[in-house]
């Protein structure tokens, strides 16, 4: 059986105060006991977040990181930075960072690879454009989303990563995948891992949905077969958070 986890991106949204603030409205009204809960924050307030979220089962989650382990590129985030500062998770590959930071499959899988070694866990983004899932063509380019992504991977590290599923075309703007939809790619997704990696290791990988998840739609979401949780952005930044973890 696969543990759940909600992870709330947080993107670019929240000064430390401001965070501070947020993280103590909502530490004590989410579970924890059935769900892994990480909150993905922008990097200024890992530290103070990390911090505060002591005592608590929540993890600190970043939303970026860098390939090399340092050096001279500035402006970038070294992986033991990361993970000396607490952190546990990381985004890698959202179509934001795709779209707006030239994130490709190959530095996706760079990062991949580097978060696994400073025992973090990437939470690995796919999805499509709606253009492609209007020709039809979802499954095939999220199939080579994910292969490329975990290259190189053996099924041992493959089993640690944790896949989010976020159509671009739901993402922030309050058009949710209907659960069919959602269910059907994260099933295909599976199916990679699969004819990757074999049974065993497509039946512990944990698949996230994506895409204006709310307190409304998750508890129908999360009871599909092949998604373990979700990704949430807009609504991570609210009450309703709680209210997700707690579907
Ligand atoms: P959204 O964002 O929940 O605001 O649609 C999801 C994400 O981009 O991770």
């Amino acid at each position: 059986m696969r543990k759940k986890i909600v992870a709330g991106n947080w993107k670019m949204n929240k000064t430390p105060k401001e965070a501070m603030e947020l993280v103590a409205m909502l530490k004590d009204k989410v579970d924890t006991d059935n769900v892994d809960v990480v909150f993905c924050v922008p990097a200024i307030n890992i530290l103070p977040v990390v911090d505060a979220l002591k005592g608590t089962n929540i993890a600190v989650g970043a939303q970026n990181v860098y390939f090399e382990e340092s050096g001279a590129y500035t402006g970038e985030i070294s992986p033991a930075m990361l993970e000396e500062a607490g952190v546990k998770y990381v985004v890698v590959g959202h179509s934001e960072r795709r779209e707006y930071f030239a994130e490709t499959d190959e530095t996706v899988n760079k990062k991949v690879k580097k978060i696994l070694e400073h025992n973090m866990t990437p939470i690995m983004c796919c999805g499509e454009t709606l253009e492609q899932r209007e020709l039809g063509i979802e499954i095939e380019f999220i199939r080579t989303q994910v292969k490329c992504g975990l290259a190189g991977l053996s099924a041992e590290e493959a089993q640690k990563v944790v896949i989010a599923y976020e159509p671009i075309w739901a993402i922030g703007t309050g058009k949710t995948a209907t659960s069919q939809q959602a269910e059907e790619i994260c099933a295909a997704i599976r199916q990679v891992i699969k004819e990757l990696y074999g049974d065993k290791t497509a039946e512990v990988i944990r698949i996230q949905y994506g895409g204006s998840v709310n307190g409304k739609n998750a508890a129908e979401l999360f009871a599909m077969e092949n998604i373990d949780g979700g990704l949430v952005g807009g609504a991570s930044l609210k009450e309703e958070f709680a209210q997700i973890v707690n579907y």
